[in-house]
């Protein structure tokens, strides 16, 4: 009897290992990390953006606290240093040091000392996005206003929030200067440049292939969170976003999004928008030098960057395919002619004039 048993519970141990490995096994199957976004999407719209939406202040409250531990946030204008348009610049140092810790304490220890004892201030590991898992397009809350104000268009994402305060990010809107026309000082007359306004400020400055290059740089096309399907992140089916959406004025607003060439995606870098001023002289393009023409980048933004490098997810939510002829050259053209500020204590080389720069 005792036998038997024993043979009965070994049975079942034995039958109970081989199923959970199996289980596990299952598990891992699904597990399997793809290159590829998911296409189908299998819940509702409207459950999607509800649970994400509850999770929202959470997402932001992490993401906050993690900036707040890493850096000094406060507003610290600089007194004599202001971008073109008088917004100043942001003095001191902002990144923390671990509790306890003082810079001279630091550096009089070795690299391997500090790797150590962990105390390489965070402020100088790679920022993660406001939420790195999800990712994606995200546009500071005085851009949103603006763009709502003027087309109608809401930029408004439901799942987050831009993340760096506003003194730390370019004046807005920032002014235009163009190199073929250098007598005319700013051409934005202040204002952001979109499909309301482009033609009235820039006929008769810039030639009609120019022209409608701006139209293009300044028009919507679809893009990952901002589409019209149900794998969005926006209230509304929304048209997309326009290249100065975040290159506004040829410029930057501190815009985010994560780059698109690398996986799995806790790997991708968050990417702050460069200003498309000087590119003019510029030889290669982004941050992975991947790009060697104006024209080459201007067709992989809407054809890669904004579908994450998936042109699977592309064709779901409507890729625009730019002529490379008659759109991607145009709007590399006037790409090509966003001038710096003008900056008159620069000698020719762009080094300071001694007989114009005071010390300080
Ligand atoms: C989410 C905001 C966003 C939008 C919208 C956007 N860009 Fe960009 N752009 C970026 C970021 C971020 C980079 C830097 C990419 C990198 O370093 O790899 C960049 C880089 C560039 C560069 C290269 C600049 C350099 O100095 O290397 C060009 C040119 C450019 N974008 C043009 C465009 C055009 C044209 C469009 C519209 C089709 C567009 N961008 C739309 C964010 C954006």
């Amino acid at each position: 009897m005792k036998k038997k048993n024993f043979i009965r519970t070994f049975f079942l141990v034995c039958t109970t290992i081989i199923s959970i490995s199996a289980i596990s096994i299952s598990h891992a199957a699904e597990k399997v990390i793809s290159s590829y976004s998911p296409v189908v999407i299998t819940k509702p719209f409207s459950e999607t953006m509800s649970e994400m939406k509850s999770r929202k202040p959470g997402v932001m409250k992490r993401q906050m606290k993690l900036l707040n531990e890493r850096y000094d946030l406060s507003n610290k204008p600089a007194k004599d240093v202001k971008m073109s348009r008088g917004k100043p610049v942001q003095q001191g140092v902002r990144a923390r040091l671990p509790e306890g810790m003082a810079w001279q304490k630091l550096a009089s220890m070795t690299p391997e000392e500090i790797q150590k004892k962990g105390l390489f201030p965070k402020g100088f590991m790679p920022l993660p996005h406001p939420n790195h898992p999800e990712g994606g397009m995200v546009f500071p809350e005085f851009h949103i206003k603006e763009i709502k104000k003027q087309t109608g268009r809401d930029l408004t994402r439901f799942d987050l929030d831009y993340d760096l305060p506003d003194h730390f990010l370019p004046e807005y809107p920032p002014p235009i200067y163009l190199t073929t026309r250098p007598d005319l000082g700013d051409v934005s007359q202040g204002k952001v440049i979109t499909t309301d306004n482009y033609f009235e400020l820039f006929n008769g400055i810039l030639n009609p292939k120019q022209l409608e290059g701006l139209r293009l740089l300044v028009t919507p096309f679809p893009q990952q969170q901002f589409n019209t399907t149900e794998d969005r992140r926006s209230e509304k089916p929304s048209l997309g976003v326009t290249c100065f959406d975040c290159h506004v004025n040829g410029h930057s607003n501190g815009a985010t999004h994560l780059v698109g060439d690398i996986r799995p995606q806790e790997f991708r870098h968050r990417l702050d928008v460069p200003s498309l001023r000087g590119v003019n002289i510029q030889r290669l393009f982004g941050s992975q030098r991947g790009m060697k023409t104006i024209e080459d980048f201007t067709e992989f933004e809407q054809r890669a960057a904004y579908f994450d490098g998936d042109p699977v997810i592309a064709t779901k939510k409507g890729v625009n395919i730019l002529e490379r002829g008659s759109q991607a050259h145009f709007m590399g053209e006037v790409q090509n002619i966003l001038d710096f500020p003008p900056a008159p204590k620069l000698n020719i080389y762009g080094k300071l004039d001694p007989g114009k720069a005071t010390e300080t």
